[in-house]
Parts: C-alpha cells; sequence; structure tokens
C-alpha cells in the first residue's frame, strides 16, 4: 500500500458510511483510490473527498436505477428454483428493466447476441466486468448448455442477487465481488464483456483501459459503448472509436465494429489470449 493509504482510508470512511452509499457496500479500496488519485494530483484533503465523491457517483452510477434488491433477493429464496422457462424470462425482464443500460437493450436482445457471436463464436466460458444488471439478459444469449458465466460488480447487493439468480435458474454462473480495475480477474475465458463502461473508467483514471485490457486472460475482449447520450440528442459515436483506438494503439488486435440500436460494440481479438 502507498505511504497515505491510512490516511486516505480515514479521508474514505464517511463516504463508505453515508447514506448514499452505506447499503452498498463499496470495496473500501476503491474509494481510497480516489482518493490517492486526488492527493497525488495536488488536492488538498477535503478537495480529494469532493472529488472521489463525484467520481463515486459515475462509476456507481445509481441515475440508471436499480431493482428493490432485499424485495427480490426474498423473492428468489421463497421459490428456490424457477418451475420454468417463462418464469425465468420473466423475472429476468423485470430486472433487465430497472436499468438504462440493459433496459434499452431489451427490444433488441436476440439481434445483440446474434450479432457479437457471429463474430466472436458462441463462447462456452464467459467474463462479464461491471455486469450490473447485464447477466439477467442470460436466457436470451443462446450459449452453449454448461456455459461458464462469471459475472463481476463492485456493488454488493446486485453481486448477491446476481448469484441467487444463477442458483434459482441453474446457470453454471457466478458473481464476483470487488474493484476489477484494481484486481482485474485473473480467469481466463473465451470472451469478456465489457458493455457501457469503458468510458466510465477513463473518467475514473485516463488510459487505464490499456492496461485493464492487456491484463484480461481472454480469446475475445467485447467492448460496447453508447453511440448516443441518455437522452439521445448527442452522437458520441466518433468519441468512442477514439477511446477505443487510442487504448490499442501499437497493439496488433484486429478490431470488428458493428453497431446494434445505439450500442457501439468493439469485438477486439486479443492476440495473447
Ligand atoms: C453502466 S453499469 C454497466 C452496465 C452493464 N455492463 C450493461 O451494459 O448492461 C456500471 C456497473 O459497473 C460497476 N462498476 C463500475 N466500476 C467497477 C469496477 N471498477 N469494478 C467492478 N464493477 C464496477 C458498477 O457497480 C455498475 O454496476
Amino acid at each position: 500500500m502507498k505511504k497515505s493509504s491510512a490516511d486516505a482510508l480515514t479521508l474514505a470512511r464517511p463516504i463508505l458510511e453515508s447514506k448514499k452509499y452505506r447499503a452498498l457496500n463499496l470495496p473500501p479500496e476503491t474509494v481510497v483510490d480516489l482518493i490517492q488519485l486526488a492527493l497525488e494530483h495536488g488536492l488538498k484533503p477535503d478537495q480529494a473527498v469532493d472529488e472521489a465523491r463525484k467520481k463515486l457517483h459515475n462509476i456507481v452510477a445509481p441515475y440508471l436505477g436499480d431493482p428493490d434488491y432485499a424485495k427480490e433477493q426474498d423473492h428468489l429464496e421463497h421459490i428456490g428454483t424457477f418451475s420454468n422457462q417463462d418464469e425465468i424470462r420473466s423475472f429476468s425482464l423485470r430486472m433487465l428493466e430497472s436499468h438504462a443500460s440493459t433496459h434499452e437493450r431489451i427490444p433488441l436482445l436476440n439481434e445483440f447476441y446474434k450479432t457479437i457471436f457471429d463474430i466472436t463464436g458462441k463462447p462456452g466460458t464467459i467474463l462479464d466486468l461491471a455486469c450490473a444488471m447485464h447477466p439477467f439478459s442470460y436466457p436470451w444469449m443462446g450459449l452453449p448448455a454448461g456455459c461458464l458465466y462469471q459475472a463481476y460488480d463492485l456493488h454488493q447487493p446486485r453481486v448477491d442477487l446476481i448469484n441467487q439468480y444463477f442458483k434459482a435458474a441453474g446457470i453454471n454462473g457466478q458473481a464476483f465481488y470487488g474493484d476489477i480495475l484494481l484486481n482485474p480477474p485473473p480467469h481466463q475465458a473465451d470472451a469478456a464483456f465489457f458493455f457501457k463502461e469503458a468510458h466510465r473508467f477513463d473518467q475514473r483514471r485516463h488510459g487505464c483501459n490499456r492496461p485493464f485490457f492487456e491484463a484480461l486472460n481472454v480469446r475475445w475482449l467485447v467492448v460496447s459503448l453508447p453511440a448516443s447520450n441518455l437522452t439521445g440528442r448527442f452522437d458520441l459515436a466518433d468519441r468512442q472509436r477514439k477511446l477505443v483506438s487510442d487504448t490499442l494503439a501499437g497493439l496488433n488486435w484486429p478490431v470488428t465494429e458493428v453497431l446494434v440500436g445505439t450500442e457501439l460494440i468493439f469485438c477486439i481479438r486479443k492476440n495473447n489470449g
């Protein structure tokens, strides 16, 4: 740990224990990292805390929506396992609707995965990075039986609900809690999904996507970014293409770009995978 870690942890405590975040049980190292970064940029402790709060709001993105985690968790515990595919799909849809990133994909679910897998082939192992509610799309992915699905997020109630869902739906999946930027997943996989998050990673720490992508032990890295903003009024496509090309500069990793709805998808073939 860096010399200022203990001080940064003291500064991080009020944020972690605030009404806004305490139920999420965020990894303390995430907030410590944000504060340390701000201190390294020369901000005074009070300013560093303000800066960390701003960045954390963008990382957790509460404005994108949430289900009632306790209620849904109780529901899954009560039913134990889903009794048929219709039940799985109707629960999954409710979860997808609860978060803007997955909500806007609902009309395009079948097309979305077909388009990706036509390029990458159907993976037998998947990492879903910064997943939010995306694992609830599993029933529409058309994956081979037994496909191993490993999802990652730093939001504890989300991770717990996803684990309960995998169990109830009989999916060979596991959700992991932690900060993937600070601790990239070590697991090997055919494909990693990194959807609608690379621009936020870059806002958190400029340039961080490059070492993050390099650390992943996967054959295909499928990165998506919004081609327009949440209101649909601003065209972001060129900005997103630049983020991806800057991140991959000098790497010999072929990229196939496709657009599904308003989501720009970059299928990146990692040559070291
Ligand atoms: C915009 S949502 C992702 C949407 C999802 N990938 C999709 O496209 O449907 C961002 C999610 O990433 C998670 N997240 C952000 N930074 C993270 C990090 N460093 N490690 C793990 N999860 C992270 C947040 O908790 C949130 O659930």
